[in-house]
């Protein structure tokens, strides 16, 4: 058999193998695994490598609009750079309905804002924010059908939030329709309570974005979202969890016997409160939400990786530059936590921060590694078996992985629009060094091989967790 290429040597990682194997590759498909592969217009020595599937990121945030004066450090073009940097195959961006707006003119938007500047492979979640009868009726099963079959939904942010009666109505229709619904889950009311409180007080630095979010805002939001979801029996995912408590009601409502998926965050690993505390605004760089907690919430974060509480490893990569009257240093920002911009960088990162402080400090093992940085994310967002795995058939979307190689990640290595990365000076050790989209060499050695960016719109079926609740299987 004659392939493309070859890609020799190499110890291929699935989420539930490890072998030696040569993989062919055929118009962008993986066309073999085996031993000995040699007629090839390439070959790729991947000695001493891993061959796993490239990463697939489900949840980044790209070109999204972020309130008055205030614009995201990436669109679809530097996001998905940074991907492939990282050893990211696929994202999953969010398409952010307006108030009033139809999904379909959202949607409208967000393809031209990302069609021809993509490096990697992309699809929407549509983030509803207005659940009227003709959004949730009409539009929504229409487009399921069309094959954005995930939403997400807020219960924080002003403007953004539903009301417990639009959550019931917005999973219900979820439900009938086969689309899987995110849950961003925090008490708007308490939070809010909070910040006013703070601000009396005049308790106005970055550091108080922690406080006015605690982690009970976050277990009872939580709580809320699954009881609602079981109301009506609706699988949910419940995304960047930071803390035990939360971790424990996704624990319980799946012992209840509910469908729920759980993400976490390296965020959640790797930061705490207290690095929102730095001398003037320079807390304002790790200002997310929700906020990284403590070190006793970082081990409960891993224990849920490791146990499988968190089928998601994703990177909530939502940018802004930090020395930028655009981003984290805006005029009102610099007055008070509550107008800093609620987000950090993370798409290139995820990966090396997980396979260093993951697998190479033993916490879990290397289909661990792939299962919750690839393979769960096609199989809950309907990309799978053509994503997530090296398989016959599947695109040959492949991380060449070498685990030995030691990198302190420092800013200018990311290739992202920010002007910085919380995670800079990390030393890490394992690295992809080559990135491969259907066959084709995206990324080698940290640099971008191809002038266009050839990543295209992903068409997805239904997520594995809401098939077989859905009231027609149209996708
Ligand atoms: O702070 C964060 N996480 N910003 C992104 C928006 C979200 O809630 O995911
Ligand atoms: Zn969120
Ligand atoms: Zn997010």
């Amino acid at each position: 058999m004659h392939f493309d290429t070859v890609i020799r040597h190499g110890t291929v990682v699935t989420a539930s193998d490890v072998f030696k194997s040569d993989v062919g590759i055929i118009d962008g498909r993986v066309a073999a695994l085996a031993a000995g592969l040699a007629d090839a217009d390439e070959i790729i020595d991947a000695r001493g490598l891993y061959v796993m599937p490239g990463g697939i990121d489900s949840h980044v945030h790209l070109d999204q609009p972020s309130g008055p004066g205030i614009v995201m450090a990436d669109g679809f073009d530097s996001g998905t750079r940074s991907a492939a940097i990282g050893g990211n195959t696929t994202v999953l961006a969010f398409c952010m309905q307006e108030k009033g707006q139809s999904l379909r003119s959202a949607l409208k938007a967000y393809h031209a804002k990302a069609e021809g500047h993509c490096h990697v492979d992309a699809a929407f979640h549509l983030v509803i924010t207005d659940p009227s009868a003709a959004v949730l009726g009409q539009e929504l099963p229409a487009l399921v059908a069309d094959g954005y079959t995930s939403i997400k939904i807020f219960m924080t942010y002003e403007g953004l939030r539903l009301r417990d009666d639009e959550i019931l109505s917005t999973l219900d229709a979820a439900r009938r329709t086969g689309a899987l619904a995110m849950v961003h889950c925090e008490n708007e009311d308490a939070i809010r309570y909070l910040i006013g409180r703070h601000e009396a007080e005049g308790l106005l630095e970055p550091r108080y974005h922690a406080t006015t979010r605690p982690i009970a805002a976050e277990r009872e939001a939580t709580h809320r979202a699954l009881s609602l979801a079981e109301i009506v029996d609706t699988p949910i995912v419940i995304v960047h969890v930071s803390n035990r408590q939360a971790m424990e009601e996704i624990r319980r409502a799946r012992e209840r016997g509910q469908k729920i998926a759980g993400e976490t965050c390296p965020q959640y690993l790797m930061l705490t409160a207290e690095d929102l505390d730095g001398d003037a605004l320079e807390g304002a760089k790790y200002v997310c939400s929700p906020p990284p907690r403590d070190r006793e919430s970082q081990e409960a974060c891993w224990n849920g990786i490791e146990q499988g509480v968190f089928e998601l490893f994703s990177s909530d990569h939502c940018p802004f530059r930090f020395n930028d009257s655009e981003g984290k240093s805006n005029e009102r920002g610099k007055q008070s936590f509550r107008w800093i911009p609620n987000g950090i960088p993370g798409v290139a990162t995820r990966l090396p921060i997980l396979f260093s402080e993951g697998v190479v400090k033993g916490r879990i093992d290397l289909n661990q590694f792939v299962a919750v940085t690839s393979t769960n994310h096609a199989k809950l967002y309907g990309l799978y078996p053509r994503k997530g795995t090296i398989a016959i058939g599947a695109d040959a979307d492949i991380a060449l992985w070498d685990p030995d190689q030691e990198v302190v990640i420092t800013n200018d290595i990311l290739q992202h629009g920010s002007d910085y990365t919380p995670y800079e000076g990390l030393a890490v050790r394992g690295w992809p060094v080559r990135t491969l989209l259907r066959g084709q060499t995206i990324m080698q050695d940290g640099h971008l091989s191809k002038a266009t960016a050839s990543g295209i719109y992903l068409r997805r079926t239904l997520s594995s967790l809401a098939r077989n609740c859905a009231e027609t299987n149209s996708v």
